[in-house]
């Protein structure tokens, strides 16, 4: 009765699991597990592999566990262990849960957990357990809520955490997974018209195995007058999907059966494909159809070819023969291989042969070619091999009536065996059977020959591409191939270094058409003695001549490494700037600055990846001047502690965020909250100093004025009456608001909050200077004969010289020095306005060049790029109020020096003359 049990259990998982990690000397590591290899036994001249079988040992180390079933999966290359604890009624289990999970290198994970589940589901014994990605599995069975029974699962983690439970459909429903086991879908038994519920779960949170339902759609199945439907079943699909096969007989009831139609098609089989993010199934297409009236039609399972055959089927079709001698009637049962494309379209239907004389037998699609055809006997357990056609090949061996248990690894043509349970040990015989073809093994997918660089090989960080080689001409599809830097910590999820869908124009396949070439970004592989792998997904690829999906290579199988760092030449701190896109802009604005800063380095130093130490900021943002709506953000990278450790320096992680950004939509920064927010289309810039970059040439900049400023005092000092000199502080002037000007047309704008007070400390200046130089004209005119004399001669010149004097009153001063003798600076003036003058320009220290150097000095602070105009704008401000200072100081000395020599004289003489006030004011004036 429990053979019975584990045959049926046994076929159900060979439909439940898909693919599996081959290892070859695993299990000879773990504690629990003794290895021996057991003689080498007969196999066919097709062998090309090693045959000798391998026997191991599980202790299970609580007493009085008794062994239920195993369970092979692929994610993670590992298989599971069901142990129960048999209730007083044999019929019931405890309802203690002890799962034992074998890894490929033989290391065990025990989870022993005790659960509330309804009493339905233990006594008597009825669930199964499915296992999910990511060290998930989700426990099925049967729940009773007010009296309606339904289905439901309970989602556990391997440390024994419950996650949530959720409702499946009614109580006759079926589950299964996608291919990838990161989606399970739940079909309720369709009701007689044909209609049933399909519910499509997902993995929301791969990591905390949170499973939500995302659809909820009927399927119906073909609507044919005069067909019922007898069965239906589901299958996966390579690229993710589902299939579902619908079986519908003739009903003679419901048709017109009186004239009996030669050619009526008693049994109809229909495929239809639900395929992934798809909001309904596909029509539904016919793929087999008889006339004849066969007692049944059974399918027994539909798998995945993995040599881009599409899919294939196993048909049973139990007929009653009449033997015409004896005309006695006589039941047998014909297999047939139904292989079908994701198009519908048939590529084959055959029957296939069956050695032995039952009629009841397993048949198994294999991986690397043929069936797998079993049959039990007097509790022996005999197995054969078939061809891809379905023709007997030969006897393959068998297991005695010792063994009790039977599962596959279908990734390497492995079957096992386990014996009867002694004590606490279970042991296993594992079986590898012939390959058909020969194609490698490595992969865990026989479409896939070699790749470059091989598996575990050790790589130049800088490598430009990756290679893989099929069996078979291909071309590129829509799904990805990523490469993920393995977590030092196994609980935490792997880091997503890059990933592409085969059509971007990244990949490109090789003139061969067998070989697909990838690019490898230089952020890829940036850390130096670390793990990676390249996970390629189904349907990376399509078959060039069926257009069918490929099986891609599963995770942590194509196994990379880096060689350890040479210590890394120093390179100082580097201030780069990056730009957020417009909605980054925006949540950049309405958020905390200090905490989206923050985050942001949070994040990017876990793609990089690099120590968060080695990220800082110094809050500077400003608007992009060249997209206005864009915000740049200022980042520093610190310099590394010590050069020798392993931390990569300054340079190196500035170019590998600069590829990150670059290559954003193929990378973790398109994957995070605050990285995705990021413009990709603007580069991660190093940010100039011009104050560090041009320092020399700034330092010679003023020390040269230094100089004139100095001589010119000097010269001052030796000859007081010079007036040569005002033009040298004309220049001075003038270039200094060519500067501002510049600088508040081109610059300011960037620093909105100073866009207004440099207007104003920029006209305001001017407006007076203006109303200053109206009023000595105006005076002048009126008063000075002279100075009309020298505007009418001059028109345009005296004209010039007013608009002149807005931008500086103390440039009248000029026009009225003599300067070389010449007319056109000889403008008289009287002292009144001279006098003017020198308080206009004495105001405009305060009203114009203080204010306009603490402005400046604002936006220098407040903005992260800066060239040479706020720079230049800066050092001219400055030297122009130390110029003046100093000149007018100098003046107020020299003032105070000669009024004290004239009262000296004075009070010599005993009374001021008129020529002494005279000099006394033309001294000062100057
Ligand atoms: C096949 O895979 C299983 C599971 O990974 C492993 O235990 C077994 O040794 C493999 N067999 C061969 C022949 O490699
Ligand atoms: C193995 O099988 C071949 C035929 O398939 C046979 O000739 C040979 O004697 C057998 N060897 C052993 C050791 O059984
Ligand atoms: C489960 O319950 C049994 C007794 O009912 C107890 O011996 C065992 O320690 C429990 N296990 C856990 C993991 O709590
Ligand atoms: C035919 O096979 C289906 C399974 O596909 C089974 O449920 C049904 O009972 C069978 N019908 C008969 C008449 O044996
Ligand atoms: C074939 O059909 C007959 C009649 O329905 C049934 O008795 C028999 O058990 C079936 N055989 C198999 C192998 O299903
Ligand atoms: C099948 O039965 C025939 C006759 O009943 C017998 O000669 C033959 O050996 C049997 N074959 C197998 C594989 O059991
Ligand atoms: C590769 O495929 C293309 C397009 O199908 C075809 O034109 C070309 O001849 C093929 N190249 C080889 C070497 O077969």
């Amino acid at each position: 009765m429990f053979n019975l049990k584990v045959l049926i259990t046994f076929i159900c998982l060979i439909s439940i699991c898909c693919s599996f990690v081959s290892s070859q000397n695993i299990l000879s590591s773990s504690q629990n597990i003794l290895s021996r290899d057991i003689l080498s036994q007969n196999t066919s001249q097709n062998q090309d592999i090693s045959t000798q079988d391998i026997s191991f040992i599980y202790e299970e180390p609580i007493n009085g566990l008794k062994f239920y079933n195993t369970y092979t999966f692929s994610l993670e290359g590992s298989f599971s262990i069901w142990m129960i604890l048999e209730d007083e009624d044999p019929a019931c289990i405890l309802p203690h849960l002890h799962l034992r999970f074998i890894d490929k290198t033989g290391k065990i994970k025990y989870m022993d957990f005790n659960y509330t589940l309804p009493a339905e589901a233990i006594c008597p014994f009825n669930m199964e357990i499915l296992p999910l990605a990511y060290n998930h599995i989700i426990i099925v069975y049967v729940k009773s809520n007010n009296g309606i029974k339904g289905k439901y699962g309970k989602i556990i983690n391997y440390s024994n955490e419950s996650i949530n439970e959720i409702y499946l459909g009614n109580a006759n429903g079926s589950v299964r997974f996608s291919i990838s086991g990161k989606e399970l879908i739940s079909i309720e038994k369709p009701d007689k018209e044909g209609i049933a519920i399909w519910r499509l779960f997902s993995i929301s949170d791969i990591t905390r195995g949170k499973v939500i339902e995302h659809k909820n759609v009927e399927f119906h199945a073909p609507n044919l007058l005069s067909y019922t439907l007898v069965d239906s079943l589901s299958f996966s699909l390579t690229d993710g999907g589902f299939g579902f096969m619908y079986i519908l007989k003739y009903d003679e009831t419901k048709g017109s059966s009186v004239m009996r139609d030669p050619n009526l098609q008693y049994w109809r089989v229909y495929t239809s494909f639900l395929r992934v993010g798809a909001d309904s199934p596909m029509a539904p297409f016919l793929v087999y159809q008889t006339t004849e009236k066969l007692n049944n039609l059974t399918i027994k399972l539909c798998t995945v070819t993995y040599n881009a055959e599409g899919y294939v089927c196993i048909m049973a079709l139990n007929n009653t023969i009449i033997n015409k001698k004896n005309n006695k009637s006589q039941t047998e049962v014909n297999y047939y291989q139904l292989r079908f494309l994701s198009t519908g379209a048939i590529v084959r239907l055959n029957i296939v042969s069956n050695p032995t004389n039952n009629t009841n037998i397993d048949l198994i699609s294999l991986n690397y070619g043929g069936f797998l055809l079993q049959h039990s006997h007097n509790s022996v357990m005999n197995y054969y091999l078939l061809d891809d056609d379905g023709n007997y090949m030969q006897s393959q061996g068998s297991f005695g009536p010792e063994f009790i248990h039977f599962n596959m690894f279908r990734i390497n043509n492995t079957i096992f065996g386990i014996k009867k349970q002694s004590n606490n040990k279970l042991e296993f015989l594992l079986k590898s059977l012939p390959r058909l073809n020969n194609h490698s093994t490595e992969y865990n997918c026989p479409i896939i020959e070699t790749t470059k660089p091989a598996i575990n090989e050790v790589i130049d960080p800088l490598i430009k591409e990756i290679m893989i080689k099929y069996t078979i001409p291909v071309k590129l599809s829509t799904a990805n191939v990523s490469i993920f830097q393995l977590s030092d910590d196994p609980d935490k999820p792997d880091l997503l270094r890059q990933t592409f869908s085969g059509d971007y124009k990244l990949c490109t396949v090789g003139h061969d058409n067998y070989t697909v070439h990838i690019p490898i970004f230089e952020s890829t592989f940036s850390q130096p003695n670390s793990s990676y792998y390249v996970l390629v997904e189904n349907n990376f690829v399509i078959s060039q001549e069926r257009d069918e999906p490929l099986i891609g290579i599963k995770e942590k199988l194509w196994m990379l490494s880096t060689r350890p760092l040479k210590a890394a030449q120093h390179s100082d701190s580097i201030t780069g700037i990056l730009r957020l896109n417009e909605e980054g802009s925006l949540k950049f604005l309405q958020a905390n600055h200090s905490i989206f800063f923050m985050n942001m380095i949070q994040e990017i130093s876990k793609i990089i990846p690099v120590n968060k130490q080695r990220l800082a900021t110094s809050g500077r943002w400003m608007y992009d001047p060249t997209s206005p709506k864009k915000i740049l953000l200022s980042f520093n990278i610190n310099e590394a502690k010590d050069d020798n450790t392993v931390e990569p320096n300054t340079q190196t992680i500035f170019e590998n965020l600069n590829t990150l950004i670059k290559q954003k939509r193929f990378t973790a920064l398109s994957f995070n909250e605050y990285t995705s927010l990021i413009d990709e289309s603007a580069p991660f810039i190093m940010t100039k100093d011009y104050f560090k970059e041009f320092y020399p040439l700034i330092i010679i900049f003023i020390a040269g004025l230094v100089v004139l400023i100095v001589l010119y005092i000097l010269a001052r000092i030796k000859n007081p009456k010079g007036k040569n000199f005002a033009i040298f502080e004309t220049c001075f002037i003038i270039q200094d608001i060519a500067v501002d000007l510049v600088f508040i047309l081109l610059k300011v704008k960037n620093t909105p909050h100073l866009i207004i007070p440099a207007k104003i400390f920029f006209i305001l200046p001017i407006v007076i200077n203006i109303l200053l130089a109206i009023n000595i004209f105006v005076s002048e005119m009126a008063t000075n004969p002279s100075f009309s004399k020298w505007v009418s001669k001059s028109l345009t010149l005296s004209s010039i010289c007013t608009l002149l004097s807005a931008i500086d009153i103390q440039i009248l001063n000029t026009f009225s020095s003599d300067l070389f003798g010449l007319k056109i600076f000889s403008a008289p003036l009287t002292k009144k306005s001279q006098k003017i003058m020198l308080w206009g320009s004495i105001i405009s220290i305060f009203i114009e060049d203080v204010p306009q150097f603490i402005i400046q000095w604002l936006y220098y602070n407040s903005v992260i790029t800066y060239d040479l105009i706020p720079t230049l704008a800066l050092a001219s401000g400055g030297l122009v109020i130390g110029n003046k200072l100093i000149t007018r100081s100098y003046h107020a000395l020299l003032r105070w020096s000669h009024r004290r020599d004239k009262v000296k004289e004075f009070i010599k003489r005993g009374h001021l003359s008129a020529a002494s006030i005279r000099s006394i004011r033309s001294n000062v004036e100057n």
